[in-house]
């Protein structure tokens, strides 16, 4: 439902899920201590006041937490969906209700809209992005250069994003600071790895209800990611077989113990595969090919172009909807492939992205990141920044906090060795 008063306020599925979508956010909200205390902080020192700020993510019951904050600081934001399946429909609705909060999202809105959405973001003329995958910084850098003045700059939120942005910065595009909260330790160690792991195999689960215990599961792509769907699928009892084209990472995954070889191998052997690489085309037609009738392909990558559906759909004869986002491809050999949530984001379209838990300090890092912006206005040189490292060891210590776990401390005369270089053996 599209509201327009004196401008568009909101373009999302239904107001009225807003009750269901509250319950939700108030469950994730108990276990986001650190957001919570960040929240409370931006409530009484308004760090964001006057700032108009857009966030681009996934709208879930995690990233309304972060929303409310943001709120709490004073900005003056409105949210959009960073992906056209993420989103959660009641979420949306209660921040528009419940907060006031604009949002345009709607899940499985077509790409029409989906761009539409990016520049009504756009539209509100930010002095702050805060985005997950550079569609909206593209967009600006491509098509509004004019309103590069009002920025002050931009968050980055995952691995995929941050590679653009680096593209950005090679091709002297990337005239503003860009923090890059992916590499922050309190992001990638736990959201990417823990967070993907848990995800993705909960979106599978959900999807299909099928016993992972026995399954030969192929994980493409060794990165944080990656590692988080090996581990977890292991854990499930599951052959897990890796490919990669880093021979570093494939060292890694040898000696973690998994199998690696290349896909042109393992397509033959895998009965479910979950490409995480963040590339195009990992699996295309001449694996499709050789698949085992029956087997299950998925991606948890931030975009759909993993897994080349093109070429499937040439290949097929009949696709059909067996089970919500699980379509079955009929090839014309008369072998099927299975295709899970379209090829987009599994953890995200058939489940609920990643627990709170995490999500807690990854939107830590965005909540402060956008607080160093403006803290830092005008003295920052354009191009990428790290999350301070001061500010990821207290993200950590308020979560360990949290938790009720308690760290010990160096002694003094543990400190004078760590910081002398004389005595050896
Ligand atoms: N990315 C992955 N999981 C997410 C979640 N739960 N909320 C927002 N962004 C996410």
């Amino acid at each position: 439902m599209t509201a327009t008063t004196e401008r568009t306020k909101y373009d999302i599925k239904d107001p009225s899920l807003a009750t269901q979508g509250k319950q939700r956010i108030d469950w994730a909200g108990r276990e986001m201590p650190v957001l919570r205390l960040i929240q409370e902080r931006f409530a009484k020192e308004k760090p964001l006041a006057g700032i108009r700020l857009v966030a681009c993510c996934h709208v879930t019951t995690e990233t309304a937490h972060l929303a409310i904050a943001l709120k709490a600081a004073g900005a003056d934001g409105i949210l959009i969906a960073s992906n056209p399946l993420s989103t959660q429909d009641d979420v949306a609705a209660s921040l528009v209700v419940d907060h006031g909060i604009p949002v345009f999202a709607i899940k499985g809105e077509d790409t029409e809209t989906y761009l539409r959405h990016v520049e009504t973001a756009l539209d509100h003329r930010p002095n702050i992005i805060i985005d997950d995958g550079s569609d909206v910084v593209a967009t600006l850098v491509k098509n509004r250069q004019h309103q590069l003045s009002d920025l002050i700059g931009t968050t980055e939120e995952t691995t995929t994003g941050i590679v653009r942005l680096r593209a950005m910065l090679n091709d002297g595009v990337l005239t503003f600071p860009a923090m890059n909260v992916n590499d922050a330790d309190t992001k990638h160690f736990f959201d990417n790895r823990y967070g993907t792991g848990q995800s993705t195999l909960d979106g599978i689960i959900r999807a299909t209800n099928i016993l992972l215990a026995g399954k030969n599961i192929v994980v493409a792509g060794y990165g944080w990611c990656g590692k988080g769907c090996a581990l977890r699928a292991r854990g499930m009892g599951a052959n897990v077989i890796v490919t990669e084209v880093d021979p570093v990472r494939a060292i890694e995954a040898v000696m973690d113990g998994f199998r690696v070889m290349p896909m042109e191998q393992a397509a033959a052997i895998g009965d479910l595969f979950i490409t995480v690489t963040g590339n195009k085309h990992v699996i295309r037609s001449e694996h499709f090919d050789v698949m085992k009738d029956g087997a299950m392909v998925c991606n948890s990558g931030h975009f759909d172009i993993e897994i080349d559906l093109k070429s499937l759909k040439e290949k097929s004869t009949e696709v059909k909807e067996v089970r919500n986002f699980t379509q079955q491809y009929k090839l014309q050999s008369g072998k099927s492939v299975i295709v899970l949530g379209e090829g987009r984001l599994i953890n995200l379209a058939a489940a609920e992205g990643h627990p709170s838990a995490v999500m807690d300090m990854s939107f830590a890092n965005q909540a402060l990141a956008c607080e160093y912006l403006v803290k830092n206005k005008g003295k920052l040189e354009p191009g990428m920044y790290s999350i301070p490292a001061d500010v990821d060891q207290e993200i950590a210590r308020l979560k360990l906090k949290a938790m009720g776990i308690n760290l010990d401390t160096l002694t003094p005369e543990q400190i004078e060795y760590t910081n002398s270089w004389a005595s050896g053996t």
